[in-house]
């Protein structure tokens, strides 16, 4: 048992979170993002340090505390957290993926402040894709025997929803929640169902962050083979 009461069981792990949310510039000034606010991803990192692992969050412009007793890694854009996850992941026994990563960022980056002119239309902002670090990561498996755990927000036929993407992202766990009328983004609390590529579905009822956060890690832990 560690020092707050809790077993130990990642201890000797090494655990990879990202959390947050990616911002993309578009001039020094800027950016394209989105609403995530680092809760759960933080929540996940501080219950891994509390059950023993040694924990690296990639956090992407969250404002929240640092979790006592993880390596923190500030990022700001999803080629940042790409480049700071997988080399975090190297010896990692298991890669969280938290962060809302964008999807897309500005084809090009304006080094100085974007200025309107009298009488001139805006130009349409172009966008390329970003790179899906939680497919790469799935994909690659940098160390033995690593899982890899995603989250998906859904609306709609979030069950089917989430076994696609699932599949899609050769994850080995997909933490699914429903989104829309203020469901979970920026609360202290969350409902899910974990889909696993074996088939389970674990629900969890809602409640706080930390809740979730050790059904992750219990299902986690109860999948590692090494
Ligand atoms: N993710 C990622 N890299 C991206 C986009 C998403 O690593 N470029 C990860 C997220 O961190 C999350 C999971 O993939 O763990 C699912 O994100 P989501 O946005 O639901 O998946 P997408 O494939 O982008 O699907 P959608 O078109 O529904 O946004
Ligand atoms: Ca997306």
């Amino acid at each position: 048992r560690g020092a707050e009461g809790v077993t130990a069981d990642l201890a000797g792990r090494h655990v990879v979170v990202s959390a947050g949310g990616t911002r993309e510039p578009l001039d020094p000034v800027r950016y394209l993002g989105n609403r995530s606010s680092g809760k759960q991803g933080y929540a996940l990192a501080r219950t891994a340090v509390a059950r023993g692992a040694a924990v690296t969050l990639v956090s992407a412009n969250a404002e929240l505390p640092d979790p006592v007793g993880a390596d923190v890694v500030r990022v700001g854009t999803a080629v940042q957290l790409r480049e700071a996850v997988l080399k975090a992941a190297v010896d990692a026994d298991a890669v969280v993926m938290a962060a809302a990563v964008a999807d897309f960022r500005p084809a090009v980056y304006t080094p100085g402040k974007i200025k309107k002119k009298d009488g001139v239309e805006p130009a349409p902002v172009e966008l390329v894709r970003n790179p899906d670090v939680l497919a790469e990561i799935s994909g690659r498996r940098l160390r033995a025997g690593q899982l890899v755990v995603g989250f998906a927000a859904e609306t709609d036929d979030v069950l089917a929803n989430g076994r696609a993407k699932l599949d899609r992202k050769g994850c080995d766990l997909l933490v699914v929640n429903e989104v829309g009328d203020g469901k979970a983004f920026g609360t202290g609390e969350n409902e899910a169902v974990v889909l696993g590529a074996d088939g389970t579905e674990t629900p969890v009822p809602l409640g706080p962050k930390e809740a979730l956060a050790d059904v992750v890690w219990d299902l986690v832990r109860e999948r590692l083979t090494r």
